[in-house]
C-alpha cells in the first residue's frame, strides 16, 4: 500500500508520518531529507555539478525516518542533525528548483517505493512521484500555526530563533515551493485536504489511520 502526503513547511508531515508508519507497519520515506542532503553536499563539496553529485549519492534511510545518512565518494555521513539547520533550510529551495536534481531524486524515491508498503511525504509526492498512490493527502495548517510548531522544534535542538524570523522563513519557502516552475507544491484534485490547524499530532494521525483502515476494508 502506498500513502502519499504533500504539504507546506511545518504542516506536521514528518511527525505524523512517523506515528502512522509505526502503527500501520509502513516504511516512512522523508523526501525533504533527501533534498536537504543535497543542499548539505553543495555546502560541503561545492555547488558545481550538483546533479552528478546527487546521482552518485546513496541514501541510507534508517529507523523509520529518525536517521538519515548518505554514502558519497565511498564515505558515509550521518546527516540526521546537520540537515536541520537554518542554513540548510535556506539553501534547500534552490536545490529543489533544479529540474535535473529533481529527476534524479524522484527516480530514487520511486525505486524505494516499488513493491513496498510506504508512507512518503514531500511536495510532489501526490502529483509526480506516486500519482497512483492508494491514499493521497494534502496536509496543511495556517502559516502562524506552522511557524509556532517549527519554532518549538528549533528550540528543542538548541537552534532558538525569533518567532517572526521563523514565520518569515516559512512564508518565503512556501512562496518558492508554490511558484517554482518544476513540480510546484499544489493540491492535486484527487488528494484529500487535511487542515491540521488546532489539531494534535495524534488527532491527525488518527484521521490518516481511519483512511488506511477504510482503504484496507475496501480492498
Ligand atoms: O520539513 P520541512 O517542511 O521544513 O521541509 P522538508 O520536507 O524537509 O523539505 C525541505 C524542502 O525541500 C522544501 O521546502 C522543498 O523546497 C523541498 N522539497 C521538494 O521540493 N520536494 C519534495 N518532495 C520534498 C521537499
Amino acid at each position: 500500500m502506498q500513502v502519499a502526503i504533500d504539504g507546506p513547511a511545518g504542516s506536521g508531515k514528518s511527525s505524523v508520518c512517523k506515528i502512522v508508519a509505526e502503527k500501520y507497519s509502513l516504511t516512512y520515506i522523508d523526501t525533504g531529507a533527501m533534498y536537504r542532503s543535497i543542499a548539505w553536499l553543495s555546502v560541503h563539496f561545492g555547488e558545481d555539478n550538483l546533479a552528478a553529485k546527487a546521482e552518485n549519492t546513496e541514501f541510507i534511510l534508517e529507523d523509520n525516518g529518525r536517521k538519515i545518512s548518505i554514502k558519497y565518494n565511498g564515505k558515509i555521513y550521518d546527516l540526521t542533525k546537520e540537515i536541520r539547520t537554518p542554513e540548510i533550510s535556506s539553501k534547500v529551495a534552490f536545490v529543489a528548483a533544479d529540474s535535473d536534481i529533481r529527476k534524479i531524486l524522484v527516480k530514487k524515491q520511486q525505486f524505494y517505493a516499488e513493491g513496498s508498503d510506504v508512507i512518503m511525504e514531500g511536495r510532489d509526492i501526490t502529483t509526480v512521484v506516486l500519482p497512483n498512490a492508494d491514499i493521497k493527502i494534502f496536509l496543511t495548517a495556517s502559516p502562524e500555526e506552522r511557524a509556532k510548531r517549527r519554532f518549538k522544534e528549533w528550540e528543542g535542538i538548541d537552534k532558538a530563533s525569533e518567532y517572526t524570523k521563523v514565520l518569515e522563513e516559512i512564508k518565503k519557502r512556501d512562496e518558492m515551493d508554490m511558484t517554482r516552475k518544476e513540480s510546484p507544491l499544489l493540491q492535486s484534485e484527487d488528494a484529500v485536504l487535511l487542515d491540521t490547524t488546532g489539531l494534535s499530532l495524534e488527532q491527525v494521525a488518527d484521521k490518516i489511520g481511519e483512511m488506511i483502515i477504510s482503504y484496507k476494508h475496501n480492498h
